[in-house]
């Protein structure tokens, strides 16, 4: 019995020791850590199984035989992130450059499936040369594997990806199809083509860095959710952010008990918004003031930046946020706002997170780019997200509310379930300047006219209180008491029941 515990402590040595000492340092000298370095810091202490820690691949072209590093290339099991479990993968660039062979994905395959039984979130550490090169088709094969469980798990676990190395090919696909993606700066990349097709092709000159890297990601594309300065940043982050998600979609999401009382009251709100209409302000303050302890999990907040979107905890509990930016394009909505926050409420739709919703819109912003764009489609994923989630849907108006983005916006007409407007909203079609010109067109030679009829329009309709009359707004109330009123609402909706017609699935504007 001695002999064979110590043969298998030499054989787990052996696994641990991944590609060797100097693939290792190699590793470590790019900034980046192992994979098993990394699985010791996203997990709590001394709680991560490894599975399949003896798998070896099976191929035996190109001399493949004579090269068997036991756990082929990638660290699979599942561990505890703040005592709840999650599975993970994290590939191991030492072994094979991290590349996908068939006994690599059936491993990842494996956790999946188990994840998915367990109703456990997914986290992927990608780090991969890609395909296999010595297997072929086969490695494309088992990339597929993955792809179709990816797709199969989305909206029944949360799926994460942090990308910390090389994610190339059609490899990205996999890290696509999870909820968010996570990079770290300067040692990681995505792309479909790398900079020297791209050169062959279309003759243009691109570092690896400008094509994929995690800034490109995080400002240029959106695809990546958040960039971090090294991996063990991106990994203490993740394991903050897991603390917001529920473990599948037949849990609650996590409630974690806060001192800060439902009922503070933020005189400082009552003064946020600025006198002149036309005037913009800072909507993290009000986010910041109004959630507990400040504590504001914002995601994407380089890309998009007229509309936040992030999560949050009210009374314990968590919520996602969206909220126009007035900062950044006086906080119009355009294509890549209504994406991003069009995925995002579908998330907190899929997990049962409550979403709140902060408006100050002044509407879609014009232009031939963006109707070029396809901001027709782009717009109603926004408006088709808010309408179709049955998740507790609480909104505050705090200025702008005109024309088509005050549907959008999680109005009572998308079932809203309590909609409150601030004594500053305006709800109306247009802004009370652009409605004159159109209707008192015969005036415009008239200053003093215009100027009458603009005065007059503020008043009957630049305010919460025409669509309060229709009971499009269930109450107008002080800002001080924004944080007050938004617990006690989601306190009512907890049990929330709502569920859509029986269909197979619904066709989103994509
Ligand atoms: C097998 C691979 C590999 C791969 C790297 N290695 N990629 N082995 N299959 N795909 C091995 C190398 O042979 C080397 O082994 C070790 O990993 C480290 O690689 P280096 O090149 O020394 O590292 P580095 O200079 O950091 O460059 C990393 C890299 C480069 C940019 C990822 O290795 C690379 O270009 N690899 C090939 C990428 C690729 O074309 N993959 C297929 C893409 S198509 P030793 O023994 O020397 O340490 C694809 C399709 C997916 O992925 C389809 C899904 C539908």
């Amino acid at each position: 019995m001695q002999d064979i515990l110590r043969q298998l402590e030499e054989k787990r040595e052996a696994a641990r020791q991944g590609g060797g000492e100097r693939r290792v340092a190699a590793q470590h000298a790019k900034g980046k850590l192992t994979a098993r370095e990394r699985l010791e810091l996203l997990f709590d202490p001394s709680s991560f199984e490894e599975w399949d820690m003896f798998v070896e691949h099976r191929s035996s072209d190109f001399g493949m035989e004579e090269q068997k590093i036991p756990g082929d290339g990638v660290v699979t099991g599942h561990g505890l992130v703040n005592g709840r479990t999650v599975f993970a993968f994290s590939q191991d660039f030492t072994v094979f450059g991290g590349s996908l062979s068939e006994a690599h994905a059936e491993k990842i395959c494996k956790i999946m499936d188990q994840a998915m039984k367990v109703g456990a979130p997914v986290i992927g550490l990608n780090d991969s040369g890609g395909a296999r090169i010595q297997e072929g088709v086969a490695s494309l094969a088992a990339y597929a594997e993955v792809f179709q469980r990816n797709v199969l798990a989305s909206g029944v676990v949360p799926q994460v990806s942090v990308v910390m190395g090389p994610c190339a090919g059609g490899a990205v696909y996999s890290p696509a199809m999870t909820d968010f993606i996570f990079m770290v700066k300067d040692s990681s990349y995505m792309f479909v083509t790398g900079p020297d097709v791209v050169k062959t092709v279309t003759q243009e000159t691109v570092t690896q860095e400008e094509l994929g890297g995690a800034i490109t990601h995080t400002t240029r594309s959106g695809v990546a959710d958040l960039a971090f300065e090294n991996d063990v940043e991106a990994l203490l982050q993740l394991r903050r952010f897991m603390d917001f998600l529920p473990s599948s979609n037949r849990a609650k999401p996590p409630v974690r008990p806060t001192s800060d009382p439902v009922t503070r009251a933020e005189p400082a709100l009552d003064t946020l918004i600025p006198a002149n209409a036309n005037r913009p302000y800072d909507m993290h303050e009000l986010i910041t003031k109004v959630v507990d302890e400040g504590d504001f999990f914002e995601l994407s907040p380089t890309w998009a930046k007229n509309i936040l979107v992030g999560f949050a905890r009210l009374d314990g509990h968590p919520v996602g946020i969206v909220a126009n930016q007035p900062m950044v394009l006086a906080g119009c909505l355009d294509i890549d706002s209504a994406r991003k926050a069009a995925r995002f409420v579908r998330f907190c739709d899929c997990f049962a997170i409550p979403i709140v919703t902060f408006v100050d819109v002044p509407g879609f912003l014009p232009g031939t780019q963006q109707e070029y764009g396809a901001i027709i489609k782009h717009g109603a994923k926004l408006l088709f997200a808010f309408a179709e989630a049955t998740v507790p849907k609480v909104t505050v108006i705090t200025r702008k509310a005109y024309g088509g983005a005050y549907d959008v916006m999680s109005s009572k007409h998308l079932r809203g379930d309590v909609n409150y407007a601030w004594p500053s909203a305006e709800i109306a079609v247009m802004g009370p300047k652009g409605a004159v010109e159109i209707i008192f067109r015969g005036d415009a030679g008239d200053p003093a006219k215009i100027e009458a009829r603009t005065e007059e329009y503020r008043q009957k309709f630049a305010n919460p209180f025409v669509a309060g009359s229709r009971g499009y707004i269930d109450d107008v109330i002080a800002p001080r008491d924004t944080r007050a009123r938004l617990c006690r609402s989601l306190a009512m909706l907890r049990d929330k029941q709502l569920a859509n017609p029986w269909k197979k699935h619904d066709n989103i504007p994509l």
